[in-house]
């Protein structure tokens, strides 16, 4: 069982993206009993929220619902339980490295730099490895975050299904 953890500022806009993008392409593959996966935030401001309505609305127009998600801060417990904790951006990795506890084994790192690169290792972003936060933003910026997150997700299933072999 290979557990997946997403992780943004609020987990209202990428990571919840993140999560129902990556959990659609899971369940196509037929890989729901092998990949678990999560998302949270490094902030709580948003805990027990649904998705922000603009991330919802540009989910479901290229036919995702991540209607039923709910905000959650990373706690403790994720570093012990999640084999990657993927951050949106740098910010948000710089945060999770400061409360990482020194027993963790996840991998932790930019969900760009392990999603990057498609299987024949053409890149989706630049040297700037991070989504871009969408949420003072406009509905391009939210444009912007899907596309990224659309590409990343299914780069990563292929990078996992390859180092895992499944
Ligand atoms: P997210 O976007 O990190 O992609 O969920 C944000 C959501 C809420 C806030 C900031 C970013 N906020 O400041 O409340």
């Amino acid at each position: 069982m290979v557990k997946v953890l997403f992780v943004c500022l609020g987990n209202i806009c990428r990571s919840p993206t993140a999560h129902g993008l990556f959990q659609a392409y899971v369940n196509n593959a037929g890989l729901s009993e092998d990949i678990v996966v999560d998302s949270a935030g490094t902030g709580a401001w948003h805990v027990g929220e649904s998705p922000d309505k603009r991330a919802q609305s540009i989910a479901l127009n290229k036919g995702y619902d991540i209607s039923h998600l709910s905000g959650r801060q990373v706690e403790r417990d994720d570093f012990l339980r999640f084999d990657y904790i993927l951050a949106m951006d740098t910010q948000n990795l710089h945060d999770l490295s400061n409360i990482k506890p020194a027993q963790s084994k996840s991998t932790l790192g930019l969900f760009l730099a392990f999603a990057n690169k498609d299987t024949a290792g053409k890149s989706i972003a630049g040297r700037v490895l991070d989504v871009p936060d969408p949420f003072y933003g406009g509905a391009e910026h939210f444009e912007k975050a899907i596309q990224l997150i659309e590409t990343g997700a299914k780069n990563l299933l292929a990078r996992i299904r390859e180092e895992h072999d499944i």
